[in-house]
């Protein structure tokens, strides 16, 4: 199944989307976390994306377009894949689909999570990161063990995403609305959006996001 997690800043695509992929044996393809680890191994790429990211704006569409080209065809995305962050444009929208019509695939379904934007902030002013795994934890809603440090990598200190600096999550979430929100339009109009409530507990979204999906692989 090749399935698009599309949802505001702070919504949770990152969180579903990551037990999601390892539910259903699906790649997980996070957009952001491709260019942070650019950015963390100072590649051309890196050094573009990081200027453009730390203050909360998008990179150009030719950039994302060829790196989720590429991407997709790794070997563990073959049997599907749950983009997390990709598309964020029209332009974008409209290669995803050229790209997999190419291959003679098609995209099965774009899952649209939405959640107040008080809570969004809330979210992702709370939001630490392991620098290892790239695992989100919230430091009131789903801390790690100790407090401080990842629990799969407990030398580790979680640490905050640059783009989550309060000024720059405002820019962030007016480039949502400007330039990516049109998309559940765009979605809708072709038949493929499903929209999930992303309130509620992380395990009660995942249930509902899981139902509507299909994926009973594994129990997750
Ligand atoms: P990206 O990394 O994709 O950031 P984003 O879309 O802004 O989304 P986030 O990662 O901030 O949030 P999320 O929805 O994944 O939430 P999460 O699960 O972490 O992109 C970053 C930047 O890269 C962009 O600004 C842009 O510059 C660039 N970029 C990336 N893709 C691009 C593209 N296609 N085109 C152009 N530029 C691109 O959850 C957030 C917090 O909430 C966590 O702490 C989590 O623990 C907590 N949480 C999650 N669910 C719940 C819940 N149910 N209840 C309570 N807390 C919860």
């Amino acid at each position: 199944m090749r399935l698009v997690l599309l949802g505001p800043p702070g919504v949770g695509k990152g969180t579903q989307g990551r037990r999601l992929a390892l539910a259903c044996e699906w790649a997980l393809i996070s957009t952001g976390g491709i260019l942070r680890e650019a950015i963390a191994r100072g590649t051309p790429l890196g050094i573009q994306a990081a200027r453009l990211m730390d203050d909360g704006r998008l990179v150009p569409d030719d950039v994302m377009i060829e790196l989720v080209r590429e991407r997709t065809l790794d070997a563990d995305a073959a049997d599907g894949f749950v983009l997390d962050g990709f598309p964020r444009t029209v332009p974008q929208a409209d290669a995803l689909d050229e790209m997999l019509q190419g291959r003679r695939l098609k995209l099965d379904g774009v899952v649209s999570l939405a959640v107040p934007q008080a809570e969004l902030i809330r979210r992702l002013s709370g939001r630490r990161e392991c620098p290892v795994c790239k695992r989100a934890y919230h430091m009131t809603d789903a801390p790690p063990r100790d407090g401080r440090h990842c629990d799969d990598h407990p030398a580790t200190e979680l640490v905050q995403r640059v783009d989550d600096a309060e000024e720059t999550v405002r820019t962030r979430l007016a480039v949502y609305a400007e330039q990516t929100e049109p998309l559940i339009d765009y979605y809708a109009r072709t038949g493929r959006l499903i929209e999930v409530p992303g309130v509620g507990a992380m395990d009660d979204v995942f249930a509902a996001l899981k139902q509507v999906v299909g994926c009973r692989r594994r129990a997750g």
